[in-house]
């Protein structure tokens, strides 16, 4: 099972993938997550993307497609988060699941107006040393700038900044959205409505993604 989580930057992808992905026992690809996380390994690929990121513009496809297809195992069920993002990207994907005997289930988009997402990512913070996550409008610690679990200071990711988040906006409309055409033509697409609560999204997601496993089970599909 391939599940995609799709939408616009601060659209709640990451939020959904980790519950869904905690709930349903699927493997969680970030590719940002594994971006950032080269970069604060200071390892070749981190240097390499590091200013790239904090720009807002996309890592090239070769090296994203790389790490798809070394991280990819076909007996596992996976839930993507920011992969795919270019109509380059979504035809490797496909062409290289084709050859594992795998395909795309189901693409889910978290449908969210363009003004929500700004207050959404410049509310974000972090906890760097317990993953915690808080937003200082949606959910906020109890004692701001520090985590309610182990006190230590909240971070904000380095491109949840104005002109960033206006850039990765830009990037998405031209780069990324064009990918819903291409998922809506395999009849593989499903629309959920992202302003709803986080819990109300959830919920709406775990009725979508069971009724595929169930039908995957038992052979329906
Ligand atoms: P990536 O990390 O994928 O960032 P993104 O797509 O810009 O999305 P975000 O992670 O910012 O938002 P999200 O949708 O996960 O929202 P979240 O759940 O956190 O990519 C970062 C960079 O890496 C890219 O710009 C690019 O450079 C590079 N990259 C990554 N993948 C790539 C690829 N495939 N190709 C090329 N380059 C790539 O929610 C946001 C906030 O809102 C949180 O505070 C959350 O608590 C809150 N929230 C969530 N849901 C709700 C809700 N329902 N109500 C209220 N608040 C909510
Ligand atoms: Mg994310």
């Amino acid at each position: 099972m391939n599940i995609i989580l799709f939408g616009l930057p601060g659209s709640g992808k990451g939020t959904q993938a980790y519950k869904i992905s905690d709930k349903f026992e699927l493997e969680h690809i970030s590719t940002g997550d594994l971006l950032r996380n080269e970069i604060k390994k200071n390892t070749d690929i981190g240097k390499k993307v590091k200013s790239i990121i904090d720009s807002g513009k996309l890592i090239p496809d070769e090296l994203i497609n790389e790490i798809i297809n070394s991280d990819y195992n076909k007996d596992l069920n996976y839930i993507f988060d920011g992969y795919p993002r270019t109509l380059e990207q979504s035809n490797f994907f496909d062409e290289y699941l084709a050859t594992q005997g795998k395909k795309i289930d189901i693409v889910i988009f978290l449908e969210l107006e363009t003004k929500v997402v700004f207050n959404r990512l410049l509310g974000r913070r972090k906890c760097p040393n317990c993953g915690e996550n808080f937003n200082v409008y949606y959910n906020p610690p109890k004692n701001n700038p520090f985590c309610d679990i182990c006190g230590t200071k909240l971070e904000t990711r380095k491109d949840d900044k104005e002109d960033t988040i206006q850039k990765r906006m830009e990037v998405y409309e031209f780069e990324t959205k064009p990918l819903l055409n291409y998922y809506s033509e395999k009849n593989v697409l499903v629309k959920v409505d992202a302003s709803k609560s986080e819990k109300e999204v959830f919920e709406t997601l775990l009725k979508i993604v069971s009724k595929k496993l169930n039908k995957v089970k038992d052979g329906t599909y």
